[in-house]
């Protein structure tokens, strides 16, 4: 699975870097290093909501405090 983080200035004042740290994390906690990819990307021309941040080619919003919850419902549900 590749997840994509905006990086682009927008997503990053909103807090993309503390995202991709927190996603790191629990990608190495629950051991999934071998099945999820992340990966960074420029703006994806979606910097209205939270931080861009896509499964594939599906696209969601995240903030640095919903992170958590997003990995729990919409990463480990896929894998
Ligand atoms: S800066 Fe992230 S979508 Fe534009």
């Amino acid at each position: 699975m590749k997840i994509t983080i905006c990086i682009g200035s927008s997503c990053h004042l909103k807090g993309s870097r503390q995202i991709v740290e927190e996603l790191q994390f629990l990608v190495a906690e629950n051991n999934l290093v071998d099945k999820v990819e992340l990966a960074g990307t420029f703006c994806m021309g979606n910097c209205m909501n939270g931080v861009s941040v896509k499964i594939g080619e599906e696209p969601f919003s995240v903030k640095p405090e919903t992170t958590k919850s997003f990995f729990e419902d919409e990463v480990l549900s896929r894998l």
